[in-house]
């Protein structure tokens, strides 16, 4: 949720911590701060509320410039304690120890209780404060910084990344993770930490992914690493393959903007090499997935957010086309109840991160219910947490996704979705050559269809205009529609702050019809399939109760325009794979050009996070 970066390096370090905590900032905003060891080894630290940027106003504000060869900063996603600078990090305890926190103590109260008692005074409402506290009090008992961290962090229980520095060590930054994410920079003219590589890309392209509980010290020309148990270990430096272009926003206003437009090749990446001769490669799951889709009875779906959205699709193409019985539920209330696991689950975690701390701990949950699941992972983060817990693992390859509301991970997993189904309904003989053939089609077809959807930009901006004003909007579906209008309200709420609602259209008699008038606008997606008649008779309720209506059709739905109804036709004679994923993008431009228009930050919506890695 936060975003940790450090270094050790012979230069200054100031500029780079700035540059990593702009990349950053996409895990958080609320707040952010530095801190150096300047040359007489004592602690310089610069916090501010709100943006790095004020951060930054607040560096060039400062009479004596900040200076060090070792930092470490932090840019903040509130949990404990409000966004203030006293709550801000880094943290400090007796001048001896500071450091950056990303996660969640949740045994802080005690801790800070019996720290109390030991004569520790509290600064901030944060649990972190603690963590600060109990390497200082380790430190009396122990002879080296990595030691009294291995100690402290005994007493923890919760999550963390950790980015450590200490006066009495000034050679030296000690990195630790538990459930949170960290990686190791290794530089020429130095060594450096970050809780996601992307800010570490203007110095190195070289990695060390921190497994679960390690503890690493890290000095300007050596890395040792400990595991949990405190055993010495060699962990695999890894070259990273992203490249920096893709990381800045090119010639669009906005990373959301980008994301949008950057669907076709993000689609295009994610089928490459995973198709040959019009037949899916079931190895794309990894090599072990044949074995192992063979066996499995049924798929248990785990996600959250818009990744959420993207399982509930896969549910209706699981049964309709593969014939297997699939269920899909958030994961904050899957990990907390206790679920029936059946054998022979194919178990798949959704996720553009990797990182989701919920998602992450129902697979975990799951795992000790029934050992006998299969657990896939479809993610856009190759080195993530989810992807090191699972058998399997399929890599979306949409790129780097920095706007906090998602939108090419969405489609990127629709379509690993529809690879995943061609791949089960093969091995288990429920779909034929000719229908394999057909979704592959289709599949291919996306890249040119999306393009085309994206033409509609113009006519989105004019309904946009109108519809910024408005407190609240309905977004109906059937069938798989559904889910993509549960993902078009998320995104409206997401980013221009208006409350949104989605609705299955046959559902809307039950009550939601009773809020329909003419100041309640309607949106709705109709593609032209089996329930269109009956979507018809729907949206016929909804317009003689005199709402507004924007109706995004297929051309051969042919919805008859009537008063204060617009019909927007978006494609034509899709299939039930390629039009949920095309419909996806008008809504996605709608909800960016009602942000616009309102003038939210579209890329930080207020009090959103990219990653959630708390609870
Ligand atoms: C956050 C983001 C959403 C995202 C959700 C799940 O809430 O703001 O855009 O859909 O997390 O994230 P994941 O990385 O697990 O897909």
């Amino acid at each position: 949720m936060c975003g940790i970066v450090g270094g050790v390096t012979n230069n200054d370090i100031t500029a780079l911590l700035l540059e990593g905590l702009n990349c950053l900032e996409y895990r958080g905003y609320d707040s952010s701060g530095l801190i150096v060891l300047s040359k007489n080894n004592s602690f310089d630290r610069v916090r501010s509320v709100g943006k790095v940027k004020n951060l930054e106003d607040s560096l060039k504000a400062r009479e004596q410039k900040i200076s060090g060869n070792i930092g470490i900063a932090h840019t903040r996603w509130a949990t404990h304690g409000e966004p203030t600078i006293n709550n801000a990090h880094p943290h400090i305890s007796m001048n001896s120890v500071s450091l950056v926190h990303n996660g969640i103590i949740e045994n802080y109260i005690e801790l800070k209780n019996n720290q109390i008692t030991q004569g520790y005074e509290f600064t901030s409402e944060t649990d972190t404060e603690v963590i600060a506290h109990a390497i200082d009090f380790a430190m009396k008992s122990c002879n080296t910084l990595i030691s009294s961290v291995q100690l402290a962090i005994k007493s923890f229980s919760g999550s963390y990344g950790l980015g450590i520095i200490s006066s009495k060590y000034p050679d030296q930054i000690i990195a630790t993770r538990k459930g949170s994410p960290l990686v190791i920079g290794i530089g020429n003219n130095g060594n450096y930490i970050a809780s996601d590589q992307m800010a570490l890309f203007s110095i190195t392209k070289e990695f060390i992914f921190l497994e679960e509980g390690d503890v690493a010290e890290i000095k300007i020309d050596k890395i040792t690493i400990y595991d949990l148990n405190g055993n010495l270990v060699d962990r695999p430096i890894k070259t990273s393959k992203l490249k920096k272009g893709q990381i800045g926003l090119g010639n669009y206003s906005h990373y959301m903007q980008k994301e949008i437009f950057e669907q076709p090749q993000a689609i295009r990446d994610t089928l490459e090499s995973r198709i040959t001769n019009n037949s899916v490669l079931i190895s794309s799951f990894g090599h072990k997935a044949k074995e192992n889709f063979i066996k499995i009875k049924q798929v248990q779906i785990i996600a959250c957010g818009t990744s959420y959205h993207a399982g509930l699709i896969a549910k209706y193409w699981l049964e309709d086309i593969a014939k297997i019985s699939c269920n899909v539920e958030v994961a904050s209330e899957y990990r907390y109840r206790r679920p029936i696991i059946l054998n022979g689950t194919l178990f798949i975690t959704l996720s553009q991160s990797g990182e989701t701390a919920d998602t992450i701990e129902a697979l975990k949950a799951a795992k000790i219910i029934n050992s006998d699941i299969c657990s896939l992972c479809i993610t856009n983060s190759a080195e993530s947490s989810l992807t090191r817990i699972s058998d399997l693992t399929f890599l979306t390859h949409a790129g780097p996704e920095i706007g906090v509301a998602s939108t090419k991970a969405f489609t990127t997993q629709l379509v690993s979705l529809a690879l995943l189904v061609c791949s089960i309904g093969k091995l288990k003989k429920t779909i034929s050559k000719k229908q394999e053939k057909g979704i592959v089609d289709g599949l291919k077809r996306l890249p040119g269809l999306v393009n085309e959807a994206l033409l509609q930009e113009a006519q989105i901006k004019k309904l946009a205009n109108r519809l910024k004003d408005t407190n609240s909007a309905l977004f109906l579906g059937r069938g798989t529609m559904h889910a993509i209008a549960m993902e078009g309200a998320l995104k409206l709420k997401e980013v221009s702050y208006i409350h949104a609602e989605a609705y299955p259209a046959g559902e809307l008699k039950h009550g939601p019809i009773a809020l329909i008038d003419k100041n309640m606008p309607v949106i709705a997606i109709a593609p032209n399939d089996e329930l269109l008649e009956k979507l018809k008779s729907n949206l016929q309720e909804v317009k003689s109760r005199g709402s507004q209506m924007i109706v995004f059709e297929d051309e051969n739905s042919k919805i008859q325009e009537m008063q204060a109804m617009e019909v927007i036709p978006v494609t034509s004679n899709l299939g039930p794979i390629t039009a949920p994923i095309i419909f996806t993008i008008p809504l996605q431009l709608l909800s960016y050009h009602v942000a616009l228009f309102k003038g939210t930050d579209v890329d930080k919506p207020r009090n959103l996070a990219k990653s959630v890695t708390v609870e």
